[in-house]
């Protein structure tokens, strides 16, 4: 069985910052209880001029660029997103078109909310090693900002908007390993029935919970399946929903705090998008270097969890 690499990343951040006094004019909240309780300092919204496919088209263009390859190479286009503009045409459609990737492929959505972007490499891999396509598209996608109710301070000042994408290509590589899972129920909801059926409403003690018990699960499962353990990876990327989860779980592991990135304080929670973003980030600024080792875990909506431990290759 063939494993996959990461060739390339990308992101693309919407323009209009919106910090936690913005919102302390709008809701009955301040940057003291955002930022203590959640480390969130800021996060990006949409303005007019732009959507999530904007954004996903942009993180994708990125990525194609930093692989190397040409958008013809590219053999599946998936995209991870529970906010897209359409229920159809997908994001991933959207990208599609307008970067004018090849018609011969599948593309299409996936909603595994945060956990998304995991669900989509890991889809990708399956796809690729049972075709003889080499490349994926992969992106993770959300304008949140469009699903939340400004008068909910309990849920209005956790998300933001963003997009992030990746270049994986099939390698005979051993060094990868993959978990995913679902556990269905009801603690996260967007578009559901009720008053308001846009708005996401999220049970956060339940999910704390959950979080700080699954992301060291996958972790475990990683090292079981790869034998590579946190102390052998450059980095841990997980979803940044919560800085408190993230501290949590390096205090239960006894981890290394360098090893796990945050960059909540930023974007906020951006569900899909989080981890690929923070994966640009780190590619970017020097932090994931060519043949380096890493680890990934989301947790969200669904609930869902997933984890990959992926050698970040770079640019064919
Ligand atoms: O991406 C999906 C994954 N999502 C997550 O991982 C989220 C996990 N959950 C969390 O991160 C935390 O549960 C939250 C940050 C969402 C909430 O933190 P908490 O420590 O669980 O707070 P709480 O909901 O228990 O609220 C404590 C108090 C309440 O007031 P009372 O009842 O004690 O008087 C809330 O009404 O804080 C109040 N509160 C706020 N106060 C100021 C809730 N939101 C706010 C706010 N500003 N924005």
């Amino acid at each position: 069985m063939k494993n996959v690499e990461i060739l390339g990343t990308g992101r693309a951040i919407p323009s209009k910052v919106v910090t936690n006094d913005d919102l302390a004019k709008i809701v009955d909240t301040s940057d003291e209880w955002i930022s203590t309780r959640t480390g969130i300092r800021q996060r990006y919204f949409c303005d007019e001029n732009e959507t999530a496919d904007s954004l996903a088209i942009e993180a994708a263009k990125k990525a194609i660029e930093a692989s190397g390859l040409s958008k013809d190479d590219i053999g599946v286009c998936i995209c991870a997103t529970l906010s897209g503009d359409y229920a159809t045409p997908s994001m991933a459609c959207m990208v599609q078109s307008t970067l004018q990737l090849r018609e011969d492929i599948a593309t299409f959505d996936v909603n595994a909310a945060c956990s998304g972007f995991l669900y989509g490499i890991e889809i990708a891999r399956g796809m690729l090693c049972c075709s003889g396509e080499k490349y994926a598209l992969v992106i993770g996608c959300e304008q949140l900002s469009k699903l939340l109710d400004m008068n909910d301070r309990s849920t209005c000042v956790l998300f933001g908007d963003g997009a992030g994408a990746a270049v994986i290509g099939v390698t005979d590589d051993a060094t990868y390993a993959s978990t995913l899972g679902a556990r269905g129920g009801q603690e996260i909801l967007a578009n559901g029935p009720g008053p308001d059926p846009s708005n996401i409403q999220m049970d956060g003690k339940a999910v704390f919970k959950f979080a700080t018990s699954i992301i060291p699960k996958c972790i475990d499962e990683l090292q079981k399946k790869s034998g590579f353990a946190v102390s052998d990876v450059s980095k841990v990327v997980c979803h940044q929903a919560n800085e408190r989860i993230i501290d949590f779980v390096i205090r239960r592991m006894k981890a290394d705090p360098e090893k796990f990135y945050k960059n909540m304080d930023r974007y906020g929670n951006t569900s899909a998008a989080s981890v690929p973003i923070a994966l640009d980030e780190l590619v970017r600024n020097g932090s994931i270097k060519d043949g380096d080792l890493l680890m990934m875990v989301g947790f969200g909506g669904g609930l869902t969890w997933a984890g990959a431990l992926i050698r970040y290759a770079g640019k064919k």
